[in-house]
């Protein structure tokens, strides 16, 4: 094993991009996969790549019919939950992350 040195990374977010079986609530069916690529899209136009990481995770345990699973990790922070994110809160999670 080897410790890496994660200095650099400032905020860390995972966004749920999971799929379940079709009969089941998921991520993946809510836009998970686009809320993602929405976040890496803005961290990339930001420049802020090098210390705001954009991660996808399997399920965080909150599926729904409504919208993904976000969670931010910050520095010295409570990390900060969400769930039922849509493409319409792009704008208020980005701002959670960057504030
Ligand atoms: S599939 Fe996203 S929280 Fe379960």
């Amino acid at each position: 094993m080897i410790e890496l040195d994660g200095t650099g990374c400032k905020v860390a977010v995972f966004v749920c991009t999971n799929e379940r079986s079709p009969d089941k609530s998921c991520c993946k069916k809510v836009g998970g996969m686009e809320f993602y690529q929405a976040l890496k899209q803005k961290v990339k136009e930001s420049q802020l790549q090098h210390s705001h990481w954009i991660s996808r995770s399997g399920c965080l345990g909150f599926c729904n019919d409504k919208g993904t699973a976000v969670v931010i990790f910050k520095s010295n922070h409570t990390p900060k939950w969400f769930n039922e994110v849509t493409s319409q809160q792009t704008e208020e999670i980005w701002k959670e992350i960057i504030s």
